[in-house]
């Protein structure tokens, strides 16, 4: 039940920019990128794209589902959906997860705080060749005072926005910083393709070339899709909880998605024609567009001005995504544990900073220590992207079809909707089928077959 004091969103459009600030960020703009670069270019991107319709769609709107029907945080609404404990696994999962992404996600958008800073200070525009632009960002990654330094000060605003709670805080911020995202990141693209050199780029992204393809290329391609739209944690679950009974899920869940899908297209044409045009590997890895962007705006009109606008719209990204990793641990300590949301935010915020501490120190003082091949960093984000969100995303698809039951699931979903549904009834069998078989069958196929059983 929800309780009288709980918050809603100020309106529809504030709950959709919210939870495509949410989506919309690190995981759009910096790691779909690199990821793409590294996995072969346009056949990842396809994977990706298909992953995102069979498996992401229908699981954001079970999730956004959940949440509104239970006004709960994600352990809570599993205990409510099923009046037991015995599916709250779910939803502590997806808390760990949570915790664990933004452990390794403040120490990049930390970065980006870094790289404001050599923005204002005209280090960014200063570089002409792709090898300068690197050897710097490898000087600034090698000081680990300088990534713990900036890690601190964005999980301290991260803090602070949460504390502030929905509609003051991450709903005020997100509504008019994501449009003006999009806007720079159009003319990024304009100058991206229009730099000399800029065709190889654009076949990168658009000839596929399949015989790359493994295994782990589509493990990856699935990670990316649950990441980059905040799946599989409970993150969607937890803002829908904040939504109206009125609001109609499908069409705010379709807008999430398009704006997710066409920031990361956006973010791979501008960095992408960029590379090839200045003669980089596309197979950087996390340092991509911190080493080719500079040269991008070295290249561009006003380029000091586009530099300072894009790492300060970058932060905003990665703040309002961070504000969504932090609230579903809050909301869960706040609602079941009766915490104030200040003491929840004071120690959880901290802790994933100390957490954060050895993946930080993956880029300099520990660089040479890895479990399973991998630092600290990257079997974190590993870890959490690529195994607990899309475990998270099979069991919440389990948990609708065999335990919620598809008939209630659809009443919910209906609820503010019933227009869409009364004229085209067969999208609803259209849902059922996706999460009963396509979704989790396609889940267990990627990680049987990254474990090499099939
Ligand atoms: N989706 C965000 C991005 O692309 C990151 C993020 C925020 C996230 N909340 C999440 C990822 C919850 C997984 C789960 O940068």
């Amino acid at each position: 039940m929800s309780t009288p004091t709980r918050e809603n969103w100020g309106s529809k459009f504030g709950f959709i920019m919210a939870a495509a600030g949410s989506a919309v960020g690190l995981g759009n703009i910096w790691k779909y990128p690199y990821v793409v670069g590294q996995n072969g270019g346009a056949a990842f991107i396809f994977i990706y794209i298909f992953c995102i319709i069979l498996v992401g769609l229908p699981l954001v709107l079970a999730e956004i589902a959940i949440g509104r029907t239970t006004q709960k945080n994600p352990i809570g609404a599993f205990k409510e959906l099923t009046k037991s404990n015995n599916w709250s696994f779910i939803g502590g999962m997806g808390i760990l997860a949570g915790f664990v992404i933004l452990s390794f996600y403040c120490i990049v958008a930390g970065w980006s705080i870094g790289y404001f800073i050599e923005s204002i200070n005209g280090t960014v525009i200063s570089y002409t060749q792709a090898s300068e632009a690197g050897a710097h960002f490898n000087e600034l990654i090698s000081n680990p005072f300088w990534v713990i330094g900036y890690q601190l000060i964005f999980i301290l605003v991260t803090m602070f926005i949460v504390v502030k709670g929905i509609k003051d805080g991450i709903e005020k911020g997100c509504k008019f910083l994501m449009p003006a995202l999009f806007v720079i990141l159009l003319i990024l693209v304009v100058r991206g393709l229009t730099m000399e050199g800029s065709s190889a780029g654009v076949e990168f992204l658009l000839k596929p070339d399949f015989s790359k393809v493994t295994g782990n290329t589509i493990l990856m391609a699935l990670g990316q899709a649950f990441f980059s739209m905040s799946l599989g944690m409970g993150a969607l679950l937890t803002y829908g909880s904040y939504m109206n009974k009125k609001d109609n899920i499908p069409s705010a869940s379709i807008s999430i998605i398009v704006l997710d899908v066409l920031v990361a297209i956006l973010a791979g044409v501008a960095i992408f024609t960029a590379v090839f045009a200045t003669g980089q590997n596309p197979g950087e890895g996390p340092s991509l567009i911190f080493q080719t962007l500079p040269l991008v705006f070295n290249k561009m009109t006003g380029g000091y001005i586009f530099s300072v606008v894009f790492f300060f719209l970058l932060i905003i990204a990665a703040i309002t995504s961070s504000v969504s990793l932090l609230e579903v641990i809050v909301s869960y300590f706040v609602d079941e544990k009766k915490w104030t949301r200040k003491k929840a935010v004071l120690i959880f915020g901290s802790l994933s900073f100390l957490i954060g501490i050895p993946s930080a120190l993956s880029f300099n003082v520990l660089s040479d220590f890895k479990i399973f091949g991998l630092t600290f960093f990257d079997l974190a984000d590993y870890f959490a992207s690529n195994i607990l969100l899309p475990l998270g995303g099979l069991l919440i698809a389990i948990f609708v079809i065999y335990k919620w039951g598809i008939k209630n699931a659809i009443t919910s979903l209906k609820e503010g909707s019933e227009n869409l549904f009364d004229s085209y009834p067969f999208l609803l069998k259209l849902w059922e089928i996706l999460l009963k078989y396509i979704a989790p069958v396609l889940i267990i196929f990627v990680f049987l077959n990254k474990i090499g059983v099939i």
